[in-house]
């Protein structure tokens, strides 16, 4: 009976309201998500960090909730014609011609495909209810919305930079716009000399959207000249007495780590994001364009654009998916391909001792790291529903420990591998990996930043809860990052308690506590005797970083952030401030 639905003008009708349900679903979406990023602006502005917060939890939920709006319409109205896919293949059309000329039609196509995917109960892909590939083409061009825009140089660098700054039009004052417009200049004069070919540099390129999160406000664009060009952020910040331009970041690297995937997403007025994206792309050419979209707050359709990298990924190469490197999970099975930068992560049906939790309880608190603050250390992890895969691109191994301990989620259909569930994210070198064969440097670097993540976590109200190394993982630039997530805990759940003194000799001997210990009781005294490097690695890093094995430490920060204090976590080297700490 489905099959004929639309074969009569009634059927082409019900086509055309189940695309305007999703259209209507779609605009409420898209509206609500550019008046919440927009405000961002007036946030930082009134140093209203509490502010923005809200509003990026808000703006995490709008998805999910319009998506629920839209589909109880769609099942009151339409009841079990909803599940014809044919009458999706022709919504899909008409949702599409209404699309033209829209600057967000890439989410749009992506809110459609959430939609028939859930309605459709679609395992793998289901090509006639889905848009497969965003045309950019169907896009206007780029001087349809112009997000750059050119500030010539001809009177001088540091008054290009100081017009700059007041073209942002910020509410607030600068301290001093001039001195940072100097310091700025002087500072990409030196790069761009040191960078090579003597060639002038004729002018800045800027995206109009200043992109916010947390308490900074970047600037963002490129240096050109000749036919050379130079990444240019500035991040602003608040000082004592009013902003000031707190660095100058002017390589790709550098750049990089501003938009890395251990951080929050950006709230940014962005008009026409594949606009946007492509013009970050020339700054930062190795970020996938999946990361991007996440990093502007489009996570959903970085999800999309992931998804279709990993698809051309398996057509191009013959890769199978294998259990990942590193100490196995107690709680998830992970796995990889040897030339993909990704982990896919299944929670196990069942845990064994001394792991306590359950699969729910899992899934909260990777929800939690969601929606928090990730400060540069926590891994973003994207969540993934009904996916399926050929058979043959999983190694024997891997598909023994799928059925035998995620059997519930991961299932074997004939030629298919359906996973009703998964994780995915950037895959980093698991810390006791990179310490077996890194030199003595390099293994320094990366204990001292371990001792540093645990601390940036802290200051974000996170406590890890397991610190062990094959928790943590490097990334391309050297960062220190963590990964796993069931026992991580907020620090205003924990109680930080000192070690009683022992009551007898033999019981700082004995292996059991010889005290009372509560569900969220951390001693980090205790920590301390499982500091997890050799000497001389050891000295150098308690020298450092000793006060993490003291309660103070912690009772400290739980004290300041439950005053509400938002602390200082620059996404860029110490070095490349323009001054010390404001105050
Ligand atoms: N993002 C990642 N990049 C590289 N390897 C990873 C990543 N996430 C996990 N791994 C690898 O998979 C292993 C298990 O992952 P994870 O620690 O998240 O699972 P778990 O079951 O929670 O572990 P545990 O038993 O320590 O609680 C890690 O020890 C590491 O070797
Ligand atoms: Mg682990």
């Amino acid at each position: 009976m489905a099959e004929s639905t639309l074969e009569t003008a009634s059927g082409a009708k019900v086509a055309e309201e189940a695309a305007a349900a999703v259209r209507g679903g779609f605009d409420a979406y898209h509206e609500g998500f550019l008046a919440i990023s927009r405000r961002a602006r007036q946030r930082f502005e009134a140093a209203d960090w509490a502010g923005l917060m809200a509003d990026s939890r808000e703006r995490l939920d709008l998805y999910p909730a319009v998506l629920r709006r839209v589909l109880d319409d769609i099942r009151a109205s339409l009841g079990a014609r909803a599940q014809s896919a044919p009458l999706w293949t022709a919504a899909r059309s008409t949702y599409s011609e209404s699309l033209a000329g829209h600057p967000g039609a890439e989410i749009a196509e992506t809110f459609f495909n959430s939609v028939t995917r859930r309605v459709l109960g679609t395992v793998g892909v289901n090509p006639s209810a889905e848009f497969l590939d965003f045309q950019f083409a169907r896009v206007p061009g780029p001087l349809a919305h112009p997000a750059l825009h050119v500030r010539s140089v001809a009177a001088g660098l540091a008054e290009a930079v100081a017009g700059l700054l007041r073209e942002v039009g910020f509410g607030v004052p600068f301290e001093n716009a001039a001195g940072d417009a100097a310091l700025v200049a002087g500072r990409i004069e030196a790069q761009w000399v040191a960078g090579g070919a003597p060639a002038a540099i004729d002018g800045i390129e800027l995206l109009d959207p200043v992109f916010f999160r947390r308490k900074g406000a970047y600037v963002i664009g490129r240096v050109v000249g000749g036919n050379r060009a130079m990444p240019l952020l500035l991040p602003i910040v608040h000082g004592p007495r009013g902003l000031r331009v707190d660095a100058v970041l002017l390589t790709e690297e550098d750049a990089s780590i501003v938009f890395s995937f251990t951080r929050s997403y950006f709230h940014a007025d962005v008009a026409y994001p594949a606009e946007v994206i492509a013009f970050l792309r020339v700054l930062m050419p190795a970020k996938p364009v999946a990361e991007l979209y996440a990093a502007l707050g489009y996570h959903r359709h970085g999800k999309t654009e992931f998804y279709r990298d990993l698809q051309r990924h398996l057509a191009r190469t013959d890769e199978r998916f294998d259990i990942a490197p590193g100490a196995p999970g107690m709680v998830m099975v992970v796995f990889a391909m040897p030339g993909y930068d990704v982990v896919f992560k299944v929670i196990r049906d069942h845990f064994v001792p001394p792991k306590q939790t359950t699969p729910s309880e899992v899934r909260r608190r990777y929800d939690l790291v969601f929606a928090h603050d990730r400060a540069g250390r926590l891994v973003d992890a994207q969540e993934f529903e009904g996916l399926a895969f050929p058979r043959a691109r999983f190694t024997r191994r891997l598909l023994d420990v799928l059925t035998a301990t995620a059997g519930r989620t991961a299932r074997v259909e004939g030629d298919t591998v359906a996973i009703g569930h998964l994780y995915t994210e950037r895959r980093v070198r698991p810390l006791n990996l990179y310490l077996e064969d890194a030199d003595p440097a390099d293994a320094r670097r990366a204990a001292l930043d371990y001792g540093q993540a645990i601390r940036d976590l802290a200051a974000t109200n996170v406590f890890p809860g397991d610190l062990l190394l094959k928790n943590f993982g490097v990334t391309r630039h050297g960062r220190v990052v963590f990964y796993d997530y069931d026992e991580l805990r907020l620090l205003s759940e924990c109680r930080f308690r000192a070690l009683p003194p022992p009551r007898y000799p033999e019981d700082e001997m004995s292996d059991e506590p010889w005290f009372h210990v509560g569900p969220n009781d951390v001693f980090p005294e205790d920590l301390g005797r499982f500091i997890p490097f050799a000497e001389p690695l050891r000295q150098a890093y308690l020298a450092a970083h000793g006060a993490l094995y003291q309660p103070a430490f912690w009772q400290d920060l739980q004290t300041r952030s439950a005053a509400g204090e938002v602390l200082d976590i620059y996404p860029y080297l110490p070095e490349r401030r323009l001054r010390a700490d404001p105050g």
